[in-house]
């Protein structure tokens, strides 16, 4: 029987999901009914990751109530901070997140139950300790000490806060939320779809969330945002960019990193947000070079895609990485800084995907040898 393959999931629903919607055509993403562009003007991440873990933005009450819950849950117990210090220099941060999570899974008692309230208190403690372990890391390598998290702030206010050890700005900070904001939530994107698969065998959070961290480290995926940055440094200049771009892409399967989507076929609504938000911290700070370097790189992907009558445009990842220059991150920490948010994302996919469960088990077409006769192994 002729089988329809569909090479790299391509078109396929796995289930429906209340969560978000993209629409490719129109360049729209809605969390959970509210257009994205409106969040990130108005909407804190806190609010964000309430919105997708409830049915609607919380009130002021609800809010408060879900910061001190959260502010609770901000320490990281020291056995995290005793493995991060012993993450070999030189690895990569991924894998101190993603071994951070399995080690919150191995020190926590309860980390089996899969019923709603379990799942429910795994996923505040991850949400309130994403940031607080992925700062402590950054620190750890750079051989300083672990800053402790202030309950006061929120969780974008003290990311920056333990990471660089000083209050940050408000204005640091808004910039911070909304790339939290935009972070989030993307529906059945590789890691979220990796989550609930894992989830799916009815494995603990924390197995399922040490997968996603897996899946987001990848290049297509949540790795393109250093992967964009590598590339602006490694040309250095405008003038350098147009040569880099037609270059990659005269080789076989060249990739110029934060362009395409699979679901966008116009810009990436997230991208158009945080080029406004790039444009603006160039002006403000006068070092304006990776925004230039990343409109160069812009025009000149559009040109050379229209040449071949593709749809290539900015993603996510583009412009994030110079947003997450100029506010002086250090470059490898950009795909961890993704996590910090989208754990809200894949807390709501598994709480979607617990309540009403079934095993994910796709199929594969053979295409190997068959009616093979077995020969001793002195016979091969
Ligand atoms: N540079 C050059 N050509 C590209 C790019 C790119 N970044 N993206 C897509 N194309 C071309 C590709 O060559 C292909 O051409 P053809 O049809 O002739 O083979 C066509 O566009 C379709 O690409 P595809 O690889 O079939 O698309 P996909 O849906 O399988 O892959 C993608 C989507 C995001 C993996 C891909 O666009 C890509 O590799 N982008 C670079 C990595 C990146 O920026 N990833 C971040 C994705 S968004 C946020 C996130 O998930 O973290």
């Amino acid at each position: 029987m002729e089988q329809t393959i569909y090479r790299g999931l391509d078109g396929v629903h796995i289930d429906t999901t209340t969560i978000s919607q993209i629409d490719g055509q129109r360049g729209e993403l809605v969390y959970r009914g509210y257009d994205i562009r409106e969040l990130a003007d108005k909407a804190s991440f806190e609010e964000v990751a309430y919105l997708l873990w409830h049915d609607d933005l919380p009130n002021r009450a609800q809010l408060d109530a879900f910061h001190r819950e959260l502010a609770a849950n901000f320490p990281v117990p020291e056995p995290v901070f005793e493995a991060l210090r012993n993450v070999p220099a030189g690895a990569h941060p991924m894998h101190a997140i993603r071994s951070a999570v399995s080690l919150l899974g191995a020190l926590d008692p309860e980390a089996e139950g899969v019923d709603s309230h379990n799942v429910h208190r795994i996923g505040l403690k991850l949400l309130a300790q994403f940031a607080t372990f992925t700062a402590a890391y950054a620190r750890i390598r750079d051989g300083k000490a672990p800053v402790a998290p202030d309950p006061e702030l929120s969780v974008a206010g003290n990311f920056l806060y333990m990471l660089n050890g000083e209050r940050p700005t408000p204005a640091a900070t808004r910039v911070m939320d909304v790339a939290l904001v935009l972070h989030a939530e993307h529906g059945s994107n590789a890691s979220a779809f990796v989550a609930r698969a894992t989830a799916s065998t009815l494995t603990d959070v924390y197995s399922a969330i040490s997968a996603a961290v897996g899946a987001l480290k990848g290049p297509l995926h949540g790795g393109a945002n250093v992967g964009v940055m590598q590339a602006l440094e490694q040309i250095g200049s405008v003038e350098g960019i147009e040569p880099y771009v037609v270059d990659t892409l005269g080789k076989p399967n060249g990739r110029v990193m934060g362009f395409g989507h699979r679901v966008y076929k116009v810009m990436d609504p997230r991208a158009i947000i945080l080029k406004d938000v790039a444009h603006h911290l160039a002006e403000e700070s006068g070092d304006s070079k990776w925004f230039e370097m990343s409109l160069e790189m812009e025009r000149v992907m559009d040109r050379e895609m229209d040449k071949k009558g593709k749809q290539v445009k900015p993603n996510v990842d583009f412009f994030s990485a110079s947003v997450y220059r100029m506010l002086g991150l250090p470059r490898d920490m950009y795909t961890p800084i993704f996590a910090v948010s989208r754990i809200s994302g894949w807390m709501a996919h598994l709480y979607e995907q617990y309540a009403n469960n079934r095993i994910m088990r796709p199929r594969l077409v053979y295409e190997g040898p068959v009616g093979r006769t077995f020969k001793a192994i002195e016979q091969r």
